[in-house]
């Protein structure tokens, strides 16, 4: 149908003779001329009706002026020098004059207009439209390219590619699964995978050695902007290697696609942090590397005051007092201190005390009073606070404070324009084996349970189960958690032991876990991987901050697909066929 792209005319085209095909942008009628941007996947290129011209003549110029947004058209004409160039566009040296112009398809009036900004529910219903618009099409071709150089990247050293199935047994990753009903076998279900965690592992006791697969991941949990229930991993798994082994092999290979997609040099060596020093320095297991601010302890300092919101803390074991000092933060208001305070108690914060220091030196502080002057002085020392500064404190439970802390740092980094530009990877490693869970009242694990303690023993394992350290690490990039990973258990002991302390017991981890119990035992070579987060990778390579913006069909926050409005309703004789009976809570009960 077409001899050349629309985005891609240029000037070595000048006196040549093309035809295009392509949507119609934007078209002005300048009395008697017209202008048409038409444009396809490539780009914009200016398409002029006009009798006067040589080439021209006055059906050209009838059928343009009727030319509505969005119509398909098909115009054959003949590149020359535009008169007055666009810079803004890759073809505005040149131009085109129609000779003939077809419309292939014409469009109704438009819901919305690209260049009004629609809200994200227009968007998501008409999501062809939104894909059409040039930027959507630039992430969604930074989103191929990185799959294709991450391919091209893992064939070359003899990765292999193998699928693992999508109807299968429940992989845990803390998420809930998404159940199918077996038609087959009344009242059993399938589960879409998590991840393909247990069969990489088997592949590995298969003997393939070292495996990859751009794989579709399912969780029912709450959706983020870097949360979707269906997402892809590139998964990765290796036989016979320690954690530095697979470390090495993926770093090289992240720096090497990102120079390849992004033209981003990343450091030579990433940082490496334990998750501890991350948590006491930053709040955060994925801290933002690029902003400077930095959590200080002051349990010490504050132990004696007065204040018993600190005192608490600053004396129990589990507790932590920490502080914050913004430079330049005395500029905040009462009222923006406030939000402050609520955005902390989005994260579990009863209160957030401060000390302002205005440039002239003036104090103002809810918890001065309860401090002497000396104790005070020493505090504020302490933080390296000075006029103009702002510090914030938090106290009580370490994993809160920490964590309510960290989102206080990152939003003063935002705020006060102290995120420095380009990219901060980094390696968090020595994360905890367990995370006791308070209202189950048990140990969960914190990547999965496959991951390998960093004791051999099991008797060891057990005896110090509270502070054991497991053999997980995670990749990081401007706080952001791109990829997790671990050595593996590989003996079906400490796999058993694990279990156990997980509170899966013997006959639980059979019916569930069986065959990797059993694989285990037939000779499983010491394993490893991990799964980047190929959706947050395009994220931040195009440079937004959803990744629904790289994904073609995402969901919304609330788990709808708002274009073909899934989730819905299936007839009672398609689910009788499947042996279910809905029974739908009532409103308030449905979350
Ligand atoms: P994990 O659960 O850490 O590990 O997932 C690996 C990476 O996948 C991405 N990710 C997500 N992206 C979008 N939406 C989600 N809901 C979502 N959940 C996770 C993140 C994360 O770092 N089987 C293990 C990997 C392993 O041990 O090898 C796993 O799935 O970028
Ligand atoms: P109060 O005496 O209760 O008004 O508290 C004095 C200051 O301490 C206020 O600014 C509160 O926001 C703050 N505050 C209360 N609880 C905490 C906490 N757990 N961590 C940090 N600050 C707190």
């Amino acid at each position: 149908m077409r001899t050349h792209f629309c985005g891609l005319i240029d000037e070595s085209l000048i006196g040549q003779p093309v035809t295009l095909c392509g949507w119609a942008d934007v078209a002005r009628n300048l009395g008697g001329v017209c202008f048409i941007d038409l444009r396809d996947h490539e780009g914009i290129v200016q398409i002029v009706a006009e009798p006067s011209d040589a080439a021209g003549n006055a059906e050209v110029v009838a059928a343009a002026e009727k030319v509505g947004y969005e119509d398909c058209l098909r115009i054959t004409g003949t590149v020359r020098r535009r008169q007055s160039v666009n810079a803004k566009i890759r073809t505005g040296q040149v131009e085109v004059v129609a000779e003939r112009i077809e419309v292939l398809n014409k469009a109704d009036p438009l819901p919305f207009h690209h260049h009004e900004n629609p809200g994200e529910e227009t968007r998501l219903t008409y999501r062809y439209l939104d894909l059409r618009h040039p930027e959507m099409q630039r992430r969604m071709r930074t989103r191929t390219k990185l799959v294709s150089a991450l391919r091209h990247w893992l064939d070359a050293r003899g990765f292999q590619d193998i699928e693992t199935p999508i109807l299968t047994k429940a992989t845990p990753e803390g998420a809930r699964d998404f159940l199918v009903p077996a038609r087959m076998h009344p009242g059993e279900f399938y589960a879409l995978p998590q991840s393909p965690q247990l069969f990489k592992q088997i592949l590995m006791m298969a003997g393939f050695d070292r495996y990859y697969q751009i794989a579709r991941c399912f969780r029912d949990e709450a959706l983020r902007a870097d949360r979707q229930l269906e997402f892809t991993q590139l998964d990765m798994e290796f036989a016979w290697v320690s954690e530095r082994d697979v470390q090495d092999t993926v770093e090289a290979m992240i720096r090497d696609v990102f120079r390849e997609v992004a033209g981003v040099e990343l450091d030579a060596a990433f940082p490496r942090m334990t998750y501890a020093e991350a948590i006491r320095r930053y709040g955060s297991d994925k801290p933002d590397l690029r902003i400077d601010l930095e959590l200080v302890d002051v349990a010490d300092l504050v132990k004696d005051s007065g204040f018993a919101v600190f005192t608490g803390p600053a004396s129990e074991a589990g507790g932590r007092v920490c502080a914050l000092r913004i430079p330049g933060g005395a500029s905040l208001s009462r009222k923006q201190i406030d939000e402050y305070a609520a955005h902390a108690g989005k994260y579990g914060a009863k209160g957030l005390a401060y000390i302002k220091i205005s440039e002239t030196g003036e104090v103002s502080s809810p918890i001065q009073k309860f401090f002497d002057e000396a104790a005070f002085a020493a505090l504020v020392a302490h933080v390296g606070a000075g006029n103009g500064d702002l510090v914030f404190f938090g106290a009580g439970k370490y994993a809160t404070v920490s964590d309510f802390m960290g989102a206080v740092r990152l939003k003063a980094g935002r705020d006060f324009g102290l995120v420095r530009d380009g990219w901060a990877p980094l390696w968090v490693t020595d994360f905890p084996m367990f995370e006791w869970d308070d209202e189950a009242q048990r140990y969960v694990a914190l990547h999965h349970p496959f991951t390998a303690p960093a004791v051999d023993d099991e008797a060891d394992l057990r005896a110090n189960a509270a502070t054991a350290v497991s053999r997980g690490y995670d990749m990081v990039l401007n706080g952001n958690e791109i990829g997790g990973g671990s050595i593996r258990i590989h003996r079906s002991s400490m796999q058993s032991a694990v279990f156990e302390l997980l509170g899966i017991g013997r006959e639980e981890a059979d019916l569930k876990f069986g065959f990797l119990l059993d694989a285990l035992r037939y000779g499983a070579p010491p394993h490893g991987g991990i799964a980047f987060g190929i959706d947050r990778i395009a994220a931040l390579m195009a440079g937004t901050d959803s990744i629904r913006d790289v994904i073609a069909f995402p969901k919304t926050t609330s788990a709808q697909c708002l274009m073909t409005g899934a989730p819905s309703p299936i007839p009672d004789a398609q689910l009788a066929e499947v042996h279910i009976q809905v029974r739908v809570p009532a409103p308030s009960a449905a979350q």
